[in-house]
């Protein structure tokens, strides 16, 4: 997982944005939110002193990380003398580099209070309203990002209060209750943008993970030879 800049530009009618993305940490982010409520723009920027690491891609680095130690943890000289041997390697390599690209097809479900407490809320100046919540992800080779617009449950209201569980999207009418408020999602924009690295090294793991399969494949049929014991 290269550490590049990239920036990206997206525009639709409510939500307009650049983010930076340097290796696995958002840098910056400029993000204009347009609301239904009032249909003024509001404008977000990250604060000059943060930084936002993208779990999934420090995970899928750590992972990656991983297979190379067990790639690079015998001698070059080292000679295997079993085929299982070089399977039970193959295995561990194959199961770090499926870990690593799950990391990134698989975005964390969260809980709206989760979302609502989490640092992301603290990154931005001036500070996020409270009716308007973001999130950060990645999805294959996407960077999206989800900003979803709250009002406020009156403490009268007939609507049945049923909060909702984890999920990485959550849908219009999805509730919650925090500091003994209660609210529900009003508005919900998505967007999304083709980071061409990380297409790229999706693509590597499952070239990667194709050679372990066709070097495992190999001694299979060797093995089956090695097996046959005729005199
Ligand atoms: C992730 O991407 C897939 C394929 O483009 C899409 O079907 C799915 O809805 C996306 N999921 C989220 C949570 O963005
Ligand atoms: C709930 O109370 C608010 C003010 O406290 C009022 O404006 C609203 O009409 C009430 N709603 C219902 C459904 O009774
Ligand atoms: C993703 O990478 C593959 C192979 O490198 C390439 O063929 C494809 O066009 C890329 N897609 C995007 C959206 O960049």
């Amino acid at each position: 997982v290269n550490s590049i800049l990239l920036s990206c530009l997206r525009s639709m009618d409510q939500v307009k944005g650049v983010l930076t993305l340097q290796g696995e940490a958002l840098t910056q982010a400029d993000i204009n939110l347009k609301t239904a409520k009032s249909n003024q723009v509001m404008h977000f920027t990250f604060r000059d002193d943060k930084h936002w690491k993208l779990q999934q891609i420090q995970d899928a680095r750590n992972h990656v990380n991983q297979a190379l130690q067990l790639l690079s943890g015998r001698d070059e000289s080292y000679h295997f003398k079993t085929g299982a041997e070089v399977n039970k390697l193959m295995d561990a390599v194959m199961l770090q580099l499926t870990r690593a690209r799950n990391r990134l097809t698989t975005p964390a479900a969260m809980t709206l209070p989760e979302l609502a407490t989490s640092g992301l809320m603290k990154m931005f100046t001036p500070p996020m309203p409270g009716d308007v919540m973001v999130n950060f992800y990645i999805n294959l080779s996407k960077l999206c990002l989800t900003v979803y617009q709250l009002h406020a449950m009156q403490p009268n209201t007939t609507k049945n209060f049923r909060p909702s569980g984890s999920s990485v999207l959550h849908n219009p009418g999805a509730m919650f209750e925090l500091n003994n408020a209660k609210f529900e999602v009003s508005q919900v924009h998505k967007v999304e943008c083709v980071v061409p690295w990380l297409n790229n090294t999706l693509v590597f793991f499952t070239i990667s993970l194709q050679l372990c399969q066709q070097l495992k494949d190999k001694i299979s049929v060797f093995s089956s030879f090695w097996n046959y014991r005729p005199f």
